[in-house]
């Protein structure tokens, strides 16, 4: 039975009965709930959370498809065993209980008279206050929902309990009910009975001494957060799970006992003991992505020659395209070496928030998708265009309605260019930048012309062309990066390419799971080259980088400007080019950049500035008015914070110049919230007569959060914190 057809009771209104009937009221046939209090059934009514409530169980049940069990455990209990015993419904029911413990309850339901179809269910989503009037609709948006079919619940009940967990936007799990008695035990029913020992510990020294209150800060609000849980719930929750809830206090205890012990005599034990914590911690809850402000790097300008060989991330393009790919296939890709960053990182948030499903370890990603879900919420695509862009034309053709939105220097990135050959492609799309909403439509190909080159925009209109009727003709004024035409290819997407014109004729069939090793990032990679091209003595060899040719214009212009650059160990990896680069110093000369080798090094101009500034003669750049576009206007920028070093830039409307050689000096920077252009600031300070400081350099983690180690390993001296 399909959600929209099913009548629904929902048996006691409390924080997730009320938020279940919030979530699931406009997508059932019919919203019903039994409630004892007069009042919560007069406050439900009457704030629209259900048609009709009553206090009569069985009138509820009467009157529904799928009754779902919402009271407190024991009453739960209860309740079944009742169901044995009352009259029943002249039709089948379907049953389904979100209480937090399953062996007991799974138990009572098996016992159940044969018309009712039982299922058990759990969502992880609560607060700490109780009650109907804390009810939300989005309480359960991206909680993990885990349910506990039994032999006898049919297939249908299992397909509408899926159904209703992407409903109210969380994640449907598997688990038998010992094993999800067992885990809860350790991560709910512990951390409560932990919470509820400190908290009363704490309340005990309070009582004789006054300033306990006083002293109490953030660590004693977090850790006994859940010590304010109603006690009749987690009492019940507590009884019904008592094995398992006595197995984790054991091995809880244990823990202390050793605690104990190493605080006594074995600080090294102690030390063990904490890091492993500290792990465990991290891994289950990484930091959130370091944000701009803040962070300072400090540069020690003391001219290193840089030595050594390292390696830098893998490649953001090609890490984003592979990532959305890989959500596109209903199978399970496999992606190696992926960057992991602020801007990949958004991405997946995105794609998670779609329904996508991403487990990672490290740089290795596994992702399945395929069967994109409602957002409930705009997604936010923080910093990233990369991100917004793609999902633009993901999106373009699904059937879905989705707001993205992002950063104030995001809003200000150009959309217009993707947004009006979407609509011609019969996509509907609300604004020209973000916050902006995509109503996905049935999609046809379209022959389209791009005013700039845009790889970013060229991609996203490929993926909307993967969803479209005939062919789509995307035709480009300079060849811009072509990642996912090489990518796409090697999926089997009938697509042809040359210079500046892709051709893409979609088959109509999802696309197939990938496994992908990704090149690490030429553009990562740039700082570094243009470090040990201008530093004297220097010598490194940055390993497998990908050099594709529309990436990799930067070798040329600084080969023309006379480097001693060799690519050694060249090979093909998933249809990219990569190869060890090995940079020597050599004195240099200034050159000119223009035409279509701007776009084959569009990132690389803030790095290769800084070389121009120590090649004799005077350098330009022109043609290269999208540089006002990216992260920052990065000409004005590159002006300003050049001029602190005293390092005299000419700005031209679409571009600069620079007469070397020019001395630097030491000075206090700012990263206009631009990781290229700090990353090659960064650069400049080494080549300082003293000590250069990037104010609000966390930027940096946007695409390469390791710069400052990778750096220190060629023998660069600089930190940020
Ligand atoms: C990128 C393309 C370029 C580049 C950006 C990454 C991509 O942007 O500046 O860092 O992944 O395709 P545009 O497409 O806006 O030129």
């Amino acid at each position: 039975m399909k959600l929209s057809n099913t009548r629904i009771t929902i048996i006691g209104l409390g924080l997730i009965g009320g938020s279940l009937a919030l979530a699931l009221r406009q997508h059932s046939k019919s919203m019903m709930a039994v409630d004892l209090s007069a009042r919560t059934r007069q406050l439900a009514v009457e704030q629209g959370l259900v048609d009709a409530a009553t206090d009569d169980l069985i009138a509820g049940i009467q009157a529904a498809d799928l009754v779902i069990f919402a009271t407190p455990v024991r009453t739960m209990l209860r309740q079944l065993k009742e169901l044995r015993k009352l009259p029943q419904p002249d039709h089948p029911v379907m049953v389904m209980d979100v209480g937090s413990t399953k062996t007991d309850i799974m138990q009572a339901m098996m016992l159940l008279p044969d018309c009712y179809d039982p299922i058990g269910a759990h969502p992880m989503a609560g607060r700490e206050w109780a009650g109907v009037e804390f009810a939300l609709a989005d309480l359960f948006e991206n909680a993990a929902f885990a349910i506990t079919p039994l032999h006898r619940t049919s297939d249908g009940l299992i397909a509408l309990a899926k159904e209703i967990i992407a409903t109210v936007g969380a994640n449907c799990l598997e688990l038998t009910a010992a094993r999800h008695d067992r885990i809860v035990a350790m991560t709910s029913h512990l951390p409560y009975l932990v919470a509820c020992a400190t908290a009363h510990t704490a309340g005990d020294l309070g009582q004789r001494d006054q300033a306990v209150g006083t002293m109490m800060a953030g660590g004693f609000r977090d850790t006994t957060r859940v010590a304010a849980s109603d006690i009749t719930m987690m009492s019940d929750i507590l009884f019904t799970n008592k094995t398992y809830v006595k197995l984790a206090l054991a091995h809880n205890r244990k823990i202390l006992e050793d605690l104990e012990e190493a605080l006594d005599s074995d600080p090294e034990r102690m030390l063990s003991i904490l890091e492993k914590a500290r792990a465990d911690r991290v891994g289950y809850y990484p930091p959130p992505n370091v944000k701009t402000g803040g962070q300072q790097l400090r540069i020690n300008g003391n001219r290193p020659a840089l030595q050594g060989t390292t390696q830098v991330p893998g490649d953001k393009s090609i890490s984003h395209r592979a990532i959305m790919h890989a959500a596109l296939s209903p199978a399970e890709s496999k992606l190696l070496n992926v960057l992991r960053a602020g801007e990949t990182n958004t991405m997946i948030r995105c794609l998670i928030r779609l329904g996508v499903s991403v487990d990672s370890s490290g740089s290795t990603l596994t992702i399945r998708g395929g069967n994109w879900r409602q957002p409930r919420t705009p997604l936010d695509c923080e910093n990233s265009a990369a991100t917004l862009r793609l999902l633009m034309g993901a999106l373009a053709g699904q059937n879905l309605t989705v707001e993205l939105t992002g950063t104030p220097a995001l809003q200000r990135h150009p959309m217009r260019r993707l947004a009006e050959p979407l609509r011609a492609m019969g996509a509907e799309i609300t604004g020209d930048s973000a916050p902006l909403v995509v109503k996905g439509q049935k999609l046809r190909g379209i022959t389209h012309t791009n005013n700039v080159a845009s790889a970013q925009v060229k991609a996203a209109l490929l993926l909307a062309a993967l969803h479209a009727t005939g062919p789509t003709t995307i035709t480009e004024p300079g060849p811009s990066r072509n990642h996912t035409e090489h990518m796409l290819g090697g999926l089997g997407v009938d697509i042809e390419a040359d210079t500046l014109q892709v051709s893409l004729r979609p088959s109509g069939r999802p696309l197939p799971p990938t496994v992908l090793m990704i090149p690490n990032d030429f553009s990562s990679a740039a700082p570094l080259i243009c470090a040990a091209a201008v530093l004297p003595g220097s010598d490194i060899v940055l390993e497998r980088i990908g050099i594709n040719l529309r990436r990799a214009g930067l070798l040329k212009v600084l080969r023309q400007m006379g480097s001693d650059i060799q690519l050694e160990n060249e090979a093909a990896v998933a249809g990219e080019l990569i190869a060890d680069i090995h940079v020597k110093y050599a004195p240099l000369t200034a050159t000119d950049v223009s035409g279509e080798l701007v776009v084959r090094m569009i990132d690389e101009f803030p790095a290769l500035a800084v070389v121009m500034s120590q090649a004799a003669g005077t350098s330009t750049v022109r043609d290269a008015a999208e540089l006002r576009l990216k992260e920052s206007d990065r000409i004005s920028a590159l002006r300003t914070e050049f001029a602190k070093l005293g390092v005299d830039v000419t700005e031209y409307p679409d571009g600069f110049a620079i007469t070397g050689p020019q001395s630097i000096q030491a000075a206090t920077l700012d990263s206009h919230g631009d990781h290229r252009l700090t990353m090659a600031l960064a650069i400049a300070g080494l080549l300082a007569d003293g000590q250069v400081i990037i104010e609000n350099a966390d930027v940096i983690s946007e695409s390469f959060p390791t710069f400052a180690d990778v750096m220190r390993s060629v023998g660069a001296e600089m930190e940020l914190d």
